[in-house]
């Protein structure tokens, strides 16, 4: 890829700039170079045209920036389907119809999941579930129980106000938004059916989903220390045109102590989209 942008920029920007120059002096010189510049013209139509079927094989992985790299590869068995895309340095993963990047489920506007999918290894049996705070993957809430007894230890109660949600029923939820608010302001604040992260059992809502549990004991206390048992604060306040979403002191989501240090930064929260290079876009 490097090698073609090297040729385009010969072909395509150079050599116009000598043709132009070039005829103010020799004609010969002139014909010679215009005849060049005719080879790279048609090279430069090539390049964009393979540039398009490479956006046309990809377009389901790529998000709206331009990656340095991109390579896609796809594997089939009988019982599910994977393919590869890297990003950059990242290595981007879709299997049975979940992204992963470096090993994380991303769940986000640009990356759904499917329409029917629950998730396995939990607390409590998600199956058959619409709303349950306890349907949560076990790392996730054997974590959140360690925080919840470290906290109370503080004076300070947590408690999980909304855990997995089914497809279904973020399905009611978010119509019932979209009937209250309109579309574009529904939007803002909740994910469309297939696109919550409550759907992966990784995430959770913390006691009162309002604005001012951030001015709680409890939410500076959860905002400082969540990180130290592998949560992070999903949607941070000034990152909203990056999640997709508007802050959302009360969403924890679960990605492990490592990575929940980094993105805590210090306290200048990073998000899963600028540290992965992600979109969080609907396509409609
Ligand atoms: N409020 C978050 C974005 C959700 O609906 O999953
Ligand atoms: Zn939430």
């Amino acid at each position: 890829m490097k090698v073609f942008n090297i040729l385009l920029y010969i072909f395509g920007i150079t050599l116009p700039i000598i043709l132009l120059i070039s005829s103010f002096i020799k004609p010969t010189i002139r014909k010679i170079i215009k005849n060049i510049f005719i080879a790279g013209t048609i090279f430069a139509c090539f390049y964009i045209l393979k540039l398009g079927g490479d956006h046309l094989m990809n377009k389901d992985i790529i998000d709206s920036k331009e990656p340095e790299e991109i390579t896609t590869n796809e594997i089939k068995t009988s019982e599910e389907k994977v393919s590869t895309t890297t990003m950059d340095e990242h290595k981007i993963i879709n299997k049975d119809g979940l992204y992963y990047i470096d090993g994380y489920l991303i769940v986000n506007k640009t990356y759904p999941l499917p329409d029917d999918y629950v998730p396995t290894n939990t607390y409590k049996d998600a199956t058959g579930q619409d709303y349950c705070p306890t349907c949560l993957d076990i790392d996730t809430y054997e974590s959140y129980k360690l925080m919840e007894a470290d906290a109370e230890a503080l004076g300070l109660n947590l408690w999980i106000q909304s855990g997995y949600r089914s497809y279904n029923l973020q399905t009611r939820l978010y119509n019932d938004y979209v009937s209250r608010d309109g579309k574009t302001l529904a939007d803002t604040y909740s994910a469309r059916p297939g696109h919550s992260e409550h759907q992966t059992g990784l995430a959770f809502d913390l006691n009162t989903i309002t604005d001012s549990f951030a001015y709680t004991d409890e939410g500076k206390w959860v905002d400082m220390n969540a990180y130290k048992y592998g949560f992070i604060l999903r949607y941070p306040k000034s990152k909203e045109e990056i999640t997709g979403y508007k802050y959302e002191p009360w969403h924890l989501r679960y990605v492990g102590k490592e990575l929940a240090e980094k993105l805590y930064n210090n306290g200048d929260w990073i998000t899963l989209e600028e540290y992965f290079n992600l979109t969080s876009t609907y396509s409609d």
